[in-house]
């Protein structure tokens, strides 16, 4: 069976992928540096699949080390990159940073790709490329609007950056999936999202809130132009997104390809406003949240959910868990890591 490389294999969406990889009876060695992800997530992975996958804690910004993976692995035959730093409001204060970690790291992978006569990849991209959409639902043609924080910026760069590649490299296949908000845990609750320190994005702030880890949650504005005032989102659960990514692997192996740099939008094609998922929560646990609308926040767009019929389509790969379930999956995964650290 195939071996595949998986990079951030130990964070959020990398974990769930690395599960239905191996599921599948791929072999996995994951590359992560740990900088946002814990090793014990190896011990989740393990217990689901009773399997190990291999583990390189190696920094990808590190060129010699890189190499020294593909040296070890000679046979990895593809691979999906997901590692990248990725919070908004961080790139805001650290730019550089930002664009260090998510460019060179997929530069050193692309020049190890060459060396090493691999053909594929898989890049972990994101709706936030499409800004605030001329029309909805958004599709793969609608055009990439200038990025409003340097981390979005890097998902652009890092797209020509591919595109390029291929220009001068006609063996390469790459597959970019467009993620819209990922959200959930696997329904073992042996992995999920582990947000270090205050939690950016709105699920893990309400089972945190939930748990009585956090106080209130502010919802953040109620006068957009949306049905109930909050702000829309395509919110998809993180197993179908990780099984998206089975479905590309399996694409780019049996070279079924249209072109060689694809796009692919993957979300649910239906969006929830902030109070819809309040309300959803409450409803699939039984938890009460202890909500205040308070200002917008700045840079977020008013509503952005995904046209995902080519998806369909082309990928024969539909997102089919529903927002309950998913929110139930994501309440599961607190109460279980209720107690563990980085929780203040
Ligand atoms: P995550 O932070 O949980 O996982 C990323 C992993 O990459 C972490 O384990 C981190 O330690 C590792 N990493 C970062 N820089 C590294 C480096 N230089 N070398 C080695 N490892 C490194 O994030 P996630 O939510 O799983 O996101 C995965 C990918 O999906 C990212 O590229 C992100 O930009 C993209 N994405 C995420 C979302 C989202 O809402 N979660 C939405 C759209 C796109
Ligand atoms: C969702 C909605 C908030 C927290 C981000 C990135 C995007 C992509 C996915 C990587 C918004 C509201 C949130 C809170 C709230 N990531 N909210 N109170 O901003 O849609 O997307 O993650 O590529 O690039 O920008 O996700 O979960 O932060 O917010 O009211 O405490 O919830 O205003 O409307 P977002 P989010």
């Amino acid at each position: 069976m195939s071996k595949i490389l998986v990079t951030g294999g130990t964070g959020y969406i990398g974990s769930h992928t690395v599960v239905e990889l191996m599921e599948e009876g791929f072999e996995v060695v994951i590359i992560d540096n740990l900088s946002n992800s814990e090793l014990e997530v190896l011990d989740g992975i393990t217990a689901i699949t009773g399997k190990e996958p291999h583990f390189e804690k190696v920094d990808l910004r590190d060129r010699e080390l890189v190499i020294k993976v593909f040296e070890k692995h000679p046979d990895i035959q593809s691979i999906i990159h997901f590692a990248a730093f990725k919070a908004v409001g961080e790139s805001v204060d650290k730019p550089l940073a930002y664009y260090e970690n998510n460019l060179l790291s997929l530069i050193h992978l692309l020049e190890a790709m060459k060396q090493f006569k691999i053909a594929h990849l898989v890049f972990s991209s994101s709706c936030t490329v499409y800004g605030e959409p001329d029309s909805l639902p958004v599709d793969e043609s609608a055009p990439i609007k200038k990025a409003n924080s340097p981390y979005g910026n890097t998902k652009q760069i890092c797209e020509e950056i591919l595109q390029d590649t291929l220009e001068s490299s006609p063996e390469l296949g790459v597959i970019s999936l467009r993620y819209f908000n990922p959200i959930g845990a696997h329904p073992s609750s042996k992995i999920g999202e582990l947000p270090i320190g205050v939690p950016n994005n709105l699920v893990p702030f309400v089972t945190q809130t939930a748990a009585g880890i956090r106080e209130r949650l502010n919802v953040f504005g109620d006068n957009y132009n949306t049905p109930d005032g909050s702000a829309v989102r395509d919110y998809i659960n993180v197993v179908d997104l990780a099984r998206a990514h089975i479905v590309a692997i399996r694409r780019l192996l049996a070279n079924k390809q249209k072109t060689a740099f694809e796009v692919f939008n993957l979300g649910t094609g239906k969006g929830y406003s902030v109070l819809e998922i309040i309300h959803a929560f409450e409803k699939a646990t039984g938890q009460k949240i202890n909500f205040k609308v308070v200002d917008r926040r700045e840079g977020d767009v008013e509503q952005v959910y995904a046209d995902t019929a080519y998806a369909n389509r082309e990928l024969g790969w539909k997102a089919e868990k529903g927002i309950e379930e998913t929110l139930l999956s994501a309440w599961n995964w607190e109460k279980n890591t209720r107690s563990k650290k980085n929780r203040s």
